[in-house]
Formats: structure tokens, sequence, C-alpha cells
């Protein structure tokens, strides 16, 4: 904490502490306090970040804050060839949140992630895990499309990825599960290859995070559906036993 701020705070509860003295002196013994407002100040994510400390003089950001700050974001240059942006969806106190790489052609179409023929294999996977899309929540490292569907590059990735911090800051799943190469490397800054990082439990801002194979490269690959079970499957147990705890 910087000097001065610690200065400022140290004279300030001096203050109240001896405006509460004087009042007891008069013969106060108790204070009439009026009811908390319902709607505390969000928190500002530059203040407090994801880590809120428990501080009780702000909440958490809901999510349709985030995405009015988001706004029509012109923050790259992603903006210029996007129809909109793709922000996510689903439940906000989803427990597992899904994280992909970028929207396609036809989730910019939709303003949803995961609704062309990858997404519908998504659908399938989650039915199979006892869960509808409107469980868990689902989104993009990158909001905006790439032209042709082309990886996203780092200063897409940069100014993007404080929206996703806060995203998950705000639902704050018990689980994240990176679907393919691009999004685990992202979201783990670690280049190691996805046959190596998936399957296998990490973290993310103190959240448990499951590397798993892409539904596209599943449509490519059929054989590698088994991987992507087991890791489902580590992914209910997961959940199964925070229940229980
Ligand atoms: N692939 C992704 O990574 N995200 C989508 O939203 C759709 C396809
Ligand atoms: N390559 C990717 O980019 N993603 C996968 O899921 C598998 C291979």
């Amino acid at each position: 904490m910087p000097e001065n701020l610690k200065q400022e705070l140290q004279e300030a509860l001096a203050q109240s502490r001896s405006f509460f003295e004087d009042l007891r002196n008069l013969g106060v013994t108790a204070v009439p306090v009026a009811e908390l407002p319902a709607e505390l100040p969000p928190c500002p994510p530059d203040v407090c970040g994801i880590d809120r400390g428990g501080s009780a003089v702000c909440r958490a950001e809901t999510l349709d804050e985030i995405r009015a700050d988001l706004g029509d974001c012109q923050r790259c240059p992603l903006c210029r060839g996007r129809k909109q942006v793709v922000f996510g969806v689903g439940n906000p106190h989803a427990r597992v949140v899904f994280v992909g790489e970028a929207p396609g052609r036809e989730e910019d179409e939709q303003g949803e992630p995961f609704v062309g023929e990858a997404g519908r294999l998504l659908d399938r996977i989650l039915f199979a895990m006892g869960l509808a899309r409107e469980d868990v929540y689902i989104c993009n490292v990158v909001k905006c499309r790439p032209p042709g569907n082309r990886d996203p590059l780092p200063e897409e990735i940069a100014p993007c990825e404080p929206f996703l911090r806060r995203q998950l800051a705000a639902i704050e799943p018990e689980v994240i599960v990176t679907l393919g190469r691009f999004a685990a490397q992202s979201l783990l800054d670690d280049q190691a290859a996805i046959s190596s990082l998936r399957g296998k439990w990490h973290q993310y801002q103190g959240i448990d995070l499951l590397p798993t194979y892409h539904p596209a490269y599943l449509l490519r690959t059929p054989a590698a559906k088994r991987e992507v079970w087991e890791d489902m499957k580590q992914v209910i147990k997961r959940l199964r036993e925070s229940r229980i705890g």
C-alpha cells in the first residue's frame, strides 16, 4: 500500500475513533444505522481485479456490467472484420465454464459462441455429461472473429484477455475446461503441445482448469473422442466431489 494512502487511512481511522469516543462521553450507547443500500458499487477491476480479498465495500462485477464495459469494442483490429462481438452465453453462476478459441463464421453471424458444427458436437458432449447448454457458460479467448478463422494474434489477445479474466471472476466456476490447443496455451501461458496439456489439471486464477481437445478437432479425428470423454469424466468426478465436500 502506498505510504500516503496508508497515512490517510490511519487519519480517517483516528478521526472516526474520536467521533465515537465523543458520543460515548455524551452518554450515547447506540447509534441508529440505516439499511445498507442494496446496490453496492461494483468492484473496479483495476483496484481489486479478481482477488477482491473479501472486501465488504464493493461487490463483484456482473456479466452484464462487463458486457456493457466492452461495448462496441474497438480495442483491436478484429473489430473491422467482425459482424458482432461474441461475448459468451450461459448460466452466470455456472459451475463449469468452457473456453474456446474465437468465434467462427456462424458465431459471428449469430452473436453466440459454439453454434456451428463444432458447437453441436459440444452440445452432445454436454448432454453425455448430464448437462445442458443453459447449465454451463461458454465463451472464447477472443471475442471477435479473426479473418478466415486464422489464429488470433498476440495484439488481438492482449486487449481481450482482461475481459475473459473478469468474466471468470464474475462467474467463479469450480472448473474451467479449455477446448483445443489455442485456449489451453493462452490461459496457461504454456506453449506445450495440447496432447501433453490435456487430461491434466492445471489452475487459472485459482480455479481448476482441465484442457481437452477442441470439438472441431474431434470432427476431423473422431478417434480422439475417447480421450475427451476420459477428460469429461474427470470433470464430472470433480464436480461430484465438490458437492459432497
Ligand atoms: N470454435 C471456437 O473456438 N469457438 C467458437 O465459438 C466456435 C468455434
Ligand atoms: N489441435 C488443436 O488446435 N486443437 C486440438 O484440440 C487438437 C489439435
